[in-house]
């Protein structure tokens, strides 16, 4: 319900001048910590894409969490998306630019030719991790279904970079 997602949105911690000066560092991790919220918001995460993906990729690290909930609201799997150099035997790599410098991801190889992949993040920035993320789901030969975040942060142009995005919020 309605207030149900803005009893949600409340529970974002906001800190200035984190991780510099000037920025204002919006944090789920209280959302994360209400069972309601957090049950809100997977199942709005979810929503538009119900029925049309097979697996839900979360990007490390809220992003881990997020898919693990929703992938206990609608019964699928999970596929870690990890920041480089963390995985024994990696399947794909892709490099990208962050809003503060560079970094890769990487995933380990379960998934399945063809199959459907709902990407999801807590936040949606300059939209370099969610295009990134695209790639890599390609270069491992399945689908993106899908992307959702809980939070676009907009004039960042994130959108423009990474594609089609399900926003349940924005700042
Ligand atoms: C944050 C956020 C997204 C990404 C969005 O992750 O959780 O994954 O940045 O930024 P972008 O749209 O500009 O790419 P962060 O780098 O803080 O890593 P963490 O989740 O591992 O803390
Ligand atoms: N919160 C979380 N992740 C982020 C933010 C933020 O405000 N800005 C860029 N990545």
């Amino acid at each position: 319900s309605e207030a149900e997602m803005a009893y949600a949105e409340s529970l974002f911690a906001l800190t200035p001048d984190f991780p510099e000066p000037g920025v204002l560092f919006r944090d789920i991790s209280p959302m994360l910590a209400d069972p309601k919220a957090l049950r809100t918001t997977a199942e709005a995460l979810i929503h538009p894409f119900s029925g049309q993906f097979d697996i839900i990729a979360g990007i490390e690290a809220r992003g881990f969490v997020l898919a693990g909930v929703m992938a206990g609201v609608c019964g699928s799997g999970v596929l870690p998306v990890r920041k480089a150099g963390k995985l024994p035997d990696p399947a794909g790599y892709v490099e990208y630019a962050l809003e503060y410098g560079t970094a890769a991801i990487e995933a380990p190889g379960v998934l399945k030719p063809g199959q459907r992949v709902l990407l999801v993040d807590d936040v949606l920035a300059t939209g370099g991790t969610l295009a990134a993320s695209r790639t890599l789901v390609q270069q491992l030969g399945a689908e993106v279904a899908g992307a959702a975040v809980v939070l676009e942060l907009e004039g960042l142009g994130g959108r423009e970079v990474a594609g089609e995005v399900h926003a349940l919020f924005n700042a």
